[in-house]
C-alpha cells in the first residue's frame, strides 16, 4: 500500500499487527527485569507517545510515568543540535530510569539526553525503543530494548512524523526513493 504525505510517496513498512506483537514482546521483557523495581518511563516526545501508550498498557508492574520534549529533526534528516523543549519535572535519584523512544537514528538524542539524566543519580539508565538505524548510528549506548532494527531509510506512522504529519497511522512506513 502506497501514500502521499506531503511532497512524498511513502510505502507500507510494518503493518499495525506486527508492530504490536513486538510491543507486547519488549513489555513482557521489561515486566521481567523490572519486577519489585517501580522503574520511571520517560517517554520523550513527540514521536514516541503512541509506542510508549502501547507498550504501558502491556506492562502490568508498579511504575511511574514522565514526559520529555526534546527535538532534533526538521524534515527528512537529524540537524544535530539537540533542543530540549519540556524538561524533566519529576526526581529520579535512585530510580531505575527506562528511555522510551521511537527510534534511535545517529543516537545524538539520546546521548545527550542519557548525559543530562546521569547527572540527577538514577540507580540505571536503559533505552526501549521501537526503532533502531545500526547504520546511522554514531553513539555508545544501542538501545538495550529494540523492537526492530531498520534500514538507514526514512520512515513515518504510529508516532514518527515527516514535518509533523504523519503521526496519526496505525502503521509504519518508509520513504520511497525513486
Ligand atoms: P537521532 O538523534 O538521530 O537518533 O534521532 C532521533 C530522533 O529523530 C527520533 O527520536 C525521531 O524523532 C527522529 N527521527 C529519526 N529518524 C527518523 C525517521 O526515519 N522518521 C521520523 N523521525 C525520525
Ligand atoms: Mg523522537
Amino acid at each position: 500500500m502506497e501514500i502521499q504525505i506531503l511532497d512524498k510517496q511513502f510505502s507500507l513498512f510494518i503493518p499495525s499487527e506486527n508492530i504490536l506483537n513486538e510491543v507486547q514482546v519488549l513489555a513482557k521483557k521489561l515486566e521481567f527485569d523490572y519486577k519489585e523495581k517501580n522503574p520511571i518511563f520517560i517517554i520523550v516526545l513527540n514521536g514516541a507517545f503512541m509506542f510508549a501508550s502501547d507498550l504501558l498498557k502491556c506492562f502490568r508492574n508498579s511504575c511511574d510515568i514522565t514526559f520529555i520534549k526534546l527535538s532534533s529533526y526538521k524534515g527528512l534528516s537529524s540537524v544535530g543540535t539537540v533542543r530540549q523543549q519540556m524538561g524533566l519535572m519529576v526526581d529520579i535519584q535512585d530510580r531505575h530510569v527506562i528511555i522510551v523512544e521511537d527510534i534511535v537514528d545517529t543516537g545524538l538524542t539520546i546521548e545527550s539526553l542519557i548525559k543530562n539524566l546521569e547527572n540527577q543519580n538514577p540507580t540505571s539508565i536503559e533505552i526501549c525503543s521501537l526503532l533502531f538505524k545500526p547504520e546511522a548510528f554514531k553513539g555508545n549506548n544501542p538501545p538495550k530494548y529494540n523492537g526492530f532494527s531498520i534500514p538507514n531509510k526514512f520512515v513515518v506512522g504510529y508516532g514518527l512524523d515527516y514535518d509533523e504529519k504523519g503521526r496519526n497511522l496505525k502503521d509504519l512506513y518508509q520513504l520511497k526513493t525513486e
